[in-house]
């Protein structure tokens, strides 16, 4: 018997002998799954800066089993993606047995199962984190995964209470008795939705009692509440969802250890352009726009341009739209921003922008 068939005698019954295999680097920062944002163009922004580890959007089980071919472009990789999961949410069982023969098709280097998701319209279905209050019908669900799947696999969970560790420990190590290689825990409830605490105490209550590889998640928007997560959770794995939208240069921040530079105005401008103009190569210019405002607001947000100019942001629909704003952006923006991000008061600002 091995350490952790010792330490998890649920996995030696489950004659899985491989499972405490650590799936990323003690050190990796992962690209949190985000719906509405996580695709090509996206990954391939955060990949410039420094970003190795990322998910796709989290893909409906019943959009594959029902509208596969217009779902199935959230599932396409780069080939030069060097380390791509996927998201998988979903409550029905037989829609999940297709989603997943779909995902046997692809390569991707994890399967998640979401068990984290509070939207109503995701809750009301029993699906992500409602699905992950119900432990024993999630780790029933989950068993289909094992069952069907050949991916490596992951899930994304809540914690399931705020002052009691037992629900979420219980939940964690039923997913590693399943095989799961990994479990990404955001410490917050699903009642929380993305504010509040974080509650670092029961992630490190997860990772203490089951050894499987906890990813420890929420509010990570800087070094230093990056430092607080691994110091406070004990995790090595981080996963960094909001603090990276509109700012992929917080993979340089965090790979790299040193001081936090914030990007020059050129940098900031060249990056949002790009970002924008691979968009409107996936998408076509009319649907790459619509999506690209919300992008654009998340670039300028707490970085020292007026509001005036940065409600513009709304109004883009074509390319040619696009290359005047940001012509316009350089005289928007204020002198006082780098005496701002010397004395300290930008990074205040960046925290924020969660
Ligand atoms: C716009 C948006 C979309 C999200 N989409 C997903 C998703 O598809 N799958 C998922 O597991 N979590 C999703 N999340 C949750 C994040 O992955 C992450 O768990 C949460 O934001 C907490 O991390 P943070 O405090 O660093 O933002 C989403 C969050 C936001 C704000």
């Amino acid at each position: 018997m091995n350490l952790s068939e010792q330490s998890c005698p649920e996995a030696a019954a489950a004659g899985k002998t491989d499972i405490a295999m650590p799936l990323y680097p003690a050190d990796a920062v992962i690209m949190a799954p985000l719906s509405g944002y996580t695709d090509v163009a996206y990954r391939r922004s955060m990949r410039r800066h420094g970003c190795r580890f990322a998910f796709t959007e989290m893909v409906d089980a019943a959009s594959l089993t029902y509208a596969r071919k217009r779902s199935e472009g959230m599932l396409r990789r780069d080939a030069s993606e060097e380390f791509l999961g996927v998201q998988l949410v979903g409550g029905d069982p037989e829609q999940l047995r297709v989603a997943l023969d779909v995902l046997n098709e692809y390569d991707f280097d994890v399967l998640d199962f979401n068990l984290g998701c509070p939207v109503p319209k995701v809750a009301k279905k029993g699906a992500g984190a409602a699905l992950g209050r119900n432990v024993e019908r999630a780790l029933s669900l989950f068993s289909l995964f094992r069952e069907r799947s050949r991916h490596v696999l992951s899930a994304k969970i809540r914690i399931l209470s705020e002052t009691d560790p037992a629900p979420t420990v219980a939940l964690v190590r039923g997913l590693y008795a399943l095989g799961a290689r990994a479990v990404t825990i955001h410490g917050r409830v699903k009642e929380a939705f993305y504010s509040g605490p974080v509650h670092y105490e029961i992630i490190r209550a997860a990772a203490e009692s089951v050894p499987v590889q906890i990813v420890g998640n929420g509010g990570i928007m800087n070094a230093d509440s990056a430092g607080q997560m691994r110091r406070e959770s004990g995790c090595g794995p981080i996963m960094v969802a909001r603090g990276a939208m509109g700012n992929p240069w917080l993979f340089r921040e965090l790979s790299d250890g040193t001081e936090f530079v914030p990007p020059t105005v050129a940098e900031l401008l060249a990056e949002v352009e790009q970002h924008v103009r691979e968009m409107t190569e996936e998408y076509g210019e009319a649907a790459a726009m619509r999506m690209a405002r919300k992008m654009v607001h998340d670039y300028l947000r707490g970085r020292g341009f007026a509001g005036e100019f940065r409600s513009g942001a709304s109004f883009l629909n074509t390319l040619a739209d696009l290359h005047r704003f940001l012509a316009a952006a350089p005289a928007a923006h204020a002198e006082s921003y780098w005496a701002q991000a010397e004395n300290g008061l930008l990074r205040e600002r960046l925290l924020r922008r969660g």
